[in-house]
């Protein structure tokens, strides 16, 4: 048999081997999703925990911000995987679309039994949000740059005075519904993708999916609330403000 006898995709496994034609099968890509999306929602459960530490007031924030930066191999490795699993994340979720695109007629007939959402359904939405709300947020919190007084280092006065000004709160606000709904979906497919899809635990997974997701949302959804309420005020800058006036 000539080699342009050999159907494709046993081509592709001869010359790229197992790893490559994992990925290139649709289920590969969805195990590669629910990784990657395992990875990020676990940073951004713990990354909420973390930042509840603002309600205990600025110097209990700020030395949770020096205790993470005096461990450069921990916040590297983080930052690393975060970077790693948010490109993949996105490389599954589009390389998805496009094969459910191309085999149209088998994803139509899937899409009339599968149940739908409108958090499975605007997924893509609320996906592109989120990314623009990432790079924003970096160069907002992290960055800097698009900060009206940001001070290295005072990360509760970033936070408060970040929350203060111009539309940043809202569209805060506005990346958190759509963090809502993506982690939603997310979360519940994830546990298909593992192999807890029997009927008999449907119900524990909406439930989980929903008790999470509005844990993350509501304890977001708090910080420009907080501020935007007066609940939370810049005492850093104040007492700096007020030593610098003795
Ligand atoms: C209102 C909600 C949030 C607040 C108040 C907040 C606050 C912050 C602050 C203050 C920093 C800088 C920390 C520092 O320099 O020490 C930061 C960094 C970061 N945040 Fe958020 N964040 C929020 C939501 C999110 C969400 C939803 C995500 C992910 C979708 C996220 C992802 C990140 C990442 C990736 C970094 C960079 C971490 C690093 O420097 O290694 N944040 N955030």
């Amino acid at each position: 048999m000539s080699a342009n006898a050999i159907p494709t995709p046993l081509r592709l496994n001869r010359t790229t081997g197992r790893t490559s034609s994992f990925l290139a099968s649709s289920i590969g890509r969805k195990v590669v999703m629910a990784l990657t999306g395992l990875v990020l929602f676990g940073y951004v459960v713990v990354h909420m925990l973390g930042n509840l530490q603002i309600y205990l007031g600025p110097a209990a924030l700020n030395a949770y911000a020096v205790k993470l930066r005096a461990m450069p191999a921990l916040l590297w490795g983080v930052r690393v995987l975060l970077f790693a699993s948010a490109v993949l994340h996105v490389w599954a979720a589009v390389s998805l679309t496009r094969a459910n695109v191309a085999a149209r007629g088998i994803g139509y007939r899937e899409r009339r039994n599968r149940e739908s959402t409108y958090a499975s359904r605007t997924m893509r939405w609320s996906g592109v949000i989120l990314l623009l709300f990432i790079v924003y947020h970096l160069l907002h919190l992290t960055l800097g740059t698009v900060h009206p007084g940001f001070v290295p280092g005072d990360v509760y006065h970033n936070v408060v005075r970040g929350f203060q000004m111009g539309i940043a709160p809202f569209f805060y606000v506005l990346a958190m519904l759509a963090l809502g709904l993506h982690m939603y979906h997310g979360v519940w497919s994830l546990m298909q993708t593992v192999g807890l899809s029997h009927p008999r635990y449907d119900r524990l997974r909406y439930a989980f999916a929903a008790f999470i997701t509005a844990l993350v949302v509501l304890g977001n959804l708090s910080f420009p609330i907080a501020v935007m309420t007066g609940l939370l005020k810049d005492r850093s800058s104040s007492r700096a403000a007020t030593a610098a006036r003795r």
